[in-house]
């Protein structure tokens, strides 16, 4: 099986060739200089002449706060690009996986969200794969959209990453402790993927469509914060454990607006796939260790 991954620089994208090629799977690598994926003619030939089984996108228009003043831009990538991606994978009779997001929901909702819940996103990234997601379902019926939620992972920036930086320059830290999800390792999500795309090469039926994945349990930065500091300190990365305040929201504006709760339920995916929400406190333990290693 041939998989063909854009966006292989990125957090999820490099983890995907990492577990590809642990399975064995001849894995098909670009970064935005060997496929923009905004670019249709670019896709077209590209699929034309390396005649992948099925693509998987991780490429996406990730900068959230960034997209409120450049909106062209991540709709560009995360709505254009898929679209193009989804008309040639419809032309080729290829199967996409495609990544999508918790910042497709208003965060109003008290529970857990179901992927039938009505979607409402409140800043330009999420109403940008939001229509993303729409641009896919409506063009190929082969594909499966997985909403994932606060993606971290070794290579790439991120909340770990930037809480790790702090605590060797500060003692004390406030951070937001009234928005609630779930952080979910890079390395879970490339797994997932790979699982599926294994059983679309395997010729196993796919039951297309819709998922949420997520790390569990489900958090707040805050706790999130927390976690990172402890795990680093037993790991001794930082000297001391650094302090951390809880604010709110309103505390810490940002240019974008983020669900207050955007906690993923993801019994659908263990129910037709069973695959299970990873413990993200052990993936923030291998990310860690990682670091260690370099
Ligand atoms: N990060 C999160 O917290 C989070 C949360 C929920 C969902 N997600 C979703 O998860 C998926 C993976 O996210 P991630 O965190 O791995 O993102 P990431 O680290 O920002 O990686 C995205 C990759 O896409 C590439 N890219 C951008 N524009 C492109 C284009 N026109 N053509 C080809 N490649 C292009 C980027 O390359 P350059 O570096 O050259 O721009 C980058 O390597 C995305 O769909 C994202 O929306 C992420």
């Amino acid at each position: 099986m041939r998989v063909l991954v854009t966006g292989a620089k990125g957090q999820v994208g490099s983890e995907l060739i990492l577990e590809g090629e642990k399975r064995g799977i001849q894995m098909l690598a670009t970064g935005r200089a060997e496929l923009d994926i905004t670019q249709q003619d670019a896709v077209n030939n590209f699929i034309q002449t390396q005649k992948p089984d099925i693509l998987i996108n991780a490429a996406a228009y990730t900068a959230v706060d960034k997209a409120e003043s450049e909106p062209e831009l991540a709709y560009s990538i995360n709505c254009d690009g898929a679209a193009n991606l989804a008309r040639t994978c419809a032309d080729n009779d290829i199967p996409l996986l495609h990544i999508s997001t918790d910042y497709i929901f208003d965060g109003c909702k008290v529970g857990a969200y179901i992927e039938t819940d009505t979607p409402n996103p409140q800043c330009v990234y999420g109403k940008s794969k939001l229509e993303g997601e729409q641009a896919i379902e409506s063009i190929l019926e082969h594909h499966i959209i997985l909403r994932v939620s606060w993606v971290f992972g070794a290579n790439g920036d991120n909340f770990v990453k930037t809480m790790l930086r702090l605590a060797k320059e500060r003692d004390l830290i406030n951070v937001v402790a009234d928005q609630h999800g779930g952080p979910t390792w890079a390395g879970d999500i490339a797994a997932t993927l790979m699982k599926l795309a294994n059983r679309w090469g395997d010729g196993e039926p796919v039951p297309w469509g819709t998922y949420h994945y997520s790390g569990q349990p489900a958090t707040t930065w805050q706790g999130f914060a927390e976690a990172i500091f402890e795990r680093a300190e037993e790991l001794e990365m930082i000297d001391k454990r650094l302090q951390v305040e809880p604010i709110s929201t309103a505390e810490y504006p940002t240019p974008a607006q983020r669900p207050l709760n955007s906690i993923l339920d993801c019994s659908k995916l263990a129910r037709q796939l069973d695959i299970n929400q990873p413990d993200w406190r052990i993936g923030l333990r291998q990310v860690l260790v990682s670091w260690m290693q370099k």
